[in-house]
């Protein structure tokens, strides 16, 4: 069976026919894959069996995978995979209820950045025939572009901090959450970081506006209300409904999403009873930009 990537009608996104993730791939599957996730922003590969081996196997194909903060000791023997669900088994949940509920860019609160998270959905909530917690994305290439150019030219040497414990105090923030502050140990380990406002993407080489409203927090070099002002301008810009799109789920879907593309958002809309249960793998930039500099040299 060979590769067939057919692109979503939407703004983004494709789906990836003909491979079977359960087994190795070669070096020009890999490269097509690569390539096709820089280009649609998210792939959907359906109907896959995987085991953790599987899923780690192939997230690590693209850059190292991430050990989360708030992974648990019972994610061994593979720290690198989340669970995320709302299932609660003899009153413990097994999963991370609350996972990414609110626009953001995973691991833009890391100094190495991610590239991209593969998500496996076993278990989809449905409600009179209709699938539950979609992934809604939000493109950054497109953002960018449209920008005024005179904004362009202002933040194209900006920078701007990026703090985990923003995102984590806002979910704190809701009604219900059971989510414990930081504890110091935590936030030693997640200092907030900066990077450029305006990234070339690494594989694409196509410029991205590298800002989230559950991260960033503060534009460097600028006085506070001048940094909210410029934040809230680029927040409410990049969030448009020209630039959205939103994924719905099927059992046994693995989405691969790029992370420095796209914005994403989970949308909370099931009950306590309509069980989700996806798992998570978080794959870095390390790859990436390491095969960039070696071929193209930095920058
Ligand atoms: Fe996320």
């Amino acid at each position: 069976m060979s590769i067939r990537v057919k692109p979503f009608e939407a703004i983004l996104g494709a789906s990836v026919t003909g491979l079977d993730l359960s087994k190795p791939l070669g070096e020009c599957e890999i490269e097509l894959l690569r390539h096709a996730l820089a280009n649609y922003g998210a792939l959907r590969f359906p109907n896959q069996t995987l085991v953790e081996k599987d899923m780690a196997r192939f997230a690590s194909l693209f850059g190292s995978l991430e050990v989360n903060v708030a992974a648990t000791a019972t994610n061994k023997p593979f720290p690198e995979i989340m669970t995320l669900s709302n299932i609660v088994e003899n009153g413990v949940k097994i999963g991370l209820s609350d996972a990414g509920q609110g626009w953001h860019t995973d691991m833009s609160y890391s100094k190495p950045i991610a590239l991209a998270n593969m998500l496996y959905g076993l278990k989809v909530p449905t409600r009179d025939g209709k699938p539950l917690g979609d992934t809604q994305f939000a493109d950054m290439g497109l953002a960018y572009d449209t920008l005024p150019t005179e904004v362009q030219h202002r933040i194209e040497n900006l920078s701007v901090e990026h703090d985990f414990n923003k995102f984590w105090e806002m979910m704190r923030s809701r009604p219900g959450s059971d989510r414990p502050p930081l504890t110091p140990a935590q936030r030693a380990k997640k200092p907030p970081v900066t990077h450029p406002m305006v990234m070339r993407h690494p594989v694409s080489r196509r410029k991205v506006l590298y800002c989230n409203p559950g991260y960033a927090i503060k534009v460097l070099g600028l006085e506070k209300n001048e940094s909210d002002e410029l934040l809230q301008y680029l927040f409410d810009h990049q969030l448009q409904k020209r630039f959205l799109y939103s994924f719905q789920w099927t059992a046994l879907d693995v989405l691969l999403f790029d992370n420095i593309r796209t914005l994403h958002n989970a949308i909370p809309d099931y009950l306590p009873h309509e069980h989700r249960l996806l798992k998570r793998c978080q794959i870095m930039a390390d790859k990436v930009f390491l095969d960039l500099e070696l071929h193209q040299g930095p920058g």
